[in-house]
């Protein structure tokens, strides 16, 4: 795991698993079928990482031997929060890792001309003593995944509770999300160069949603 000094909030997973995978979808040929499998294996161990602090308690087991006191995940079960709707395809992933998760949604869409965000849905389970995981794979101007904390932290969900997990960020973006939420941890795989005027991250891959869906 790597850090940036500008960034204190940021963890930058450069496992060279997860690197490689990433270069493979910036391709402009990549297809969607294997742009949506990539973001799925990088979902995956970027997952493995973010819960490495999960708490732990113990629960009794029968092993066919002995009685136990084995480890267990501890508190409710993990929320999924994808951003809508790019967002989904990493959620499938964290899904995998914890199926018996809960899933909410917020819906955000870029108005085009502010690149403001605008909410359309919000679907939770209760926030009452819960860890959240947010995942969009873009943070862009970061104003949806300013939003998105917005949303949970006015339901009372405390910071340490938050993880905001992405793909790619543009150092624009996480500037205007630590602001806004210096208590929040972001987990993303690449801190590239800069966004352009259209508020696309350079080099980035595209639109992630476009490229997930297979849509123009
Ligand atoms: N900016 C990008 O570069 N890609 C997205 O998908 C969204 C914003």
């Amino acid at each position: 795991m790597k850090q940036d000094p500008r960034f204190p909030n940021l963890f930058i997973l450069n496992h060279p698993l997860i690197q490689h995978k990433l270069s493979h979808m910036r391709e402009h040929d990549t297809s969607t079928r294997t742009f949506r499998e990539l973001l799925r294996e990088i979902t995956l161990l970027m997952g493995y990482e973010i819960t490495r602090d999960l708490p732990l308690t113990t629960r009794v087991v029968k092993t066919p031997l002995v009685t136990i006191d084995a480890p267990v995940i501890a508190g409710k079960k993990l929320a999924i929060v994808p951003i809508l709707r790019a967002g989904i395809g990493m959620s499938d992933g964290l899904l995998e890792l914890v199926p018996s998760a809960r899933v909410g949604h917020i819906g955000v869409f870029r108005d085009p001309d502010t690149h403001e965000p605008v909410e359309y849905l919000v679907r939770l389970p209760d926030t009452n003593e819960r860890t959240f995981i947010l995942c969009d794979p873009m943070v862009a101007t970061g104003n949806s995944a300013v939003h998105a904390v917005d949303v949970l932290k006015k339901r009372g969900v405390p910071s340490e509770q938050i993880l905001f997990l992405a793909l790619v960020a543009a150092p624009e973006g996480v500037e205007v999300f630590q602001k806004a939420h210096p208590d929040v941890k972001v987990y993303v795989a690449s801190l590239d160069s800069h966004l352009n005027e259209d508020a696309y991250i350079i080099p980035g891959l595209g639109d992630a949603g476009d490229r997930i869906f297979g849509t123009k």
